[in-house]
């Protein structure tokens, strides 16, 4: 029997590629807001894969009661193989200035939310020795990034705390990525109010690229995976430029 994949932030971007990659090779339990787009995308899966079953849970992950019963779902699944804690968006604007309660339901969505779930999928994993999660993070999470801070700061705590995890959890056959992407074309730029044109073309992928990085690098079991030779030089470059110049020009482009 195939396993059970959990996927967040499934109806659209890089979760929704996501779930057409892993589609062929597990049951899928597809996470959003979006209960149309799920629906669709579900009906379109299961068409398309009659070897494997895909099914959905119209949830939002900022709400306690939805985060529990999510986290709770995964923990008692007997038959989970995977999570991809994917869900997650970003704010632009000078802090001061930005909705707090906004800001605050983004560290809840992009962090808070995303711990719990690897805590529950950690604790059901470790019954059967075996299991895999992908913590979405960013190349972001390797900047201070003014004008986007508390966007940067979250990434950071994710592919910190997943590396952490990583090696933790692989004593008990169980493997933890955290997936660092750059600029990938999907809906997040435009709920961000981020003009695409604002960055040249170089810098972006396609979420099928990102994703089909993420699953081949399962294979070589590495805590973490960034996709793309422009994204893994510009990571690279900030071990060699001082943080006060790489965050002076981060903030100068998300100022724009
Ligand atoms: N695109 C990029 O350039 C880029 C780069 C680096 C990292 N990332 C990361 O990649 C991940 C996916 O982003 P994306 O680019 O695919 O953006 P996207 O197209 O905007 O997708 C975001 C997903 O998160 C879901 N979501 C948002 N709020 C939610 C909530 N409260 N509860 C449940 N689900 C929620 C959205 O679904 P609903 O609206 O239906 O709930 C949607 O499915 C994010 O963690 C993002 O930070 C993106």
């Amino acid at each position: 029997m195939k396993k059970n994949a959990y996927i967040t932030g499934a109806s659209s971007g890089i979760g929704e590629e996501f779930a057409n990659q892993l589609a062929a090779s597990y049951n899928l339990i597809l996470v959003a807001r979006n209960k149309s787009k799920l629906e669709s995308l579900v009906k379109e899966l299961n068409l398309k894969h009659s070897e494997s079953k895909a099914s959905f849970l119209p949830l939002d992950l900022t709400e306690s009661k939805d985060i529990i019963s999510f986290c709770k779902t995964i923990e008692n699944d007997s038959n989970l193989g995977m999570l991809v804690n994917n869900a997650g968006y970003g704010t632009v604007g000078e802090f001061a200035e930005l909705d707090i309660q906004e800001e605050l339901r983004e560290i809840q969505l992009n962090v808070t939310t995303l711990v719990s779930a690897t805590h529950s999928a950690l604790k059901n994993f470790k019954k059967q020795n075996t299991g895999i999660i992908i913590n979405v993070a960013s190349i972001a999470s390797y900047l201070a990034a003014p004008y986007s801070a508390t966007y940067a700061a979250t990434k950071a705590y994710v592919r910190s705390f997943t590396e952490s995890i990583h090696e933790e959890a692989k004593v008990h056959g169980i493997l933890v990525q955290a997936l660092c992407p750059g600029l990938t074309h999907s809906d997040f730029h435009q709920r961000a109010g981020i003009e695409k044109k604002d960055f040249p073309n170089f810098m972006w992928m396609n979420s099928k690229e990102v994703v089909s990085t993420s699953i081949k690098s399962l294979k070589s079991k590495q805590a973490i995976c960034i996709p793309g030779g422009v994204n893994q030089s510009a990571v690279g470059l900030t071990n060699f430029i001082p943080s006060s110049l790489t965050r002076k020009f981060a903030g100068m482009l998300m100022k724009k």
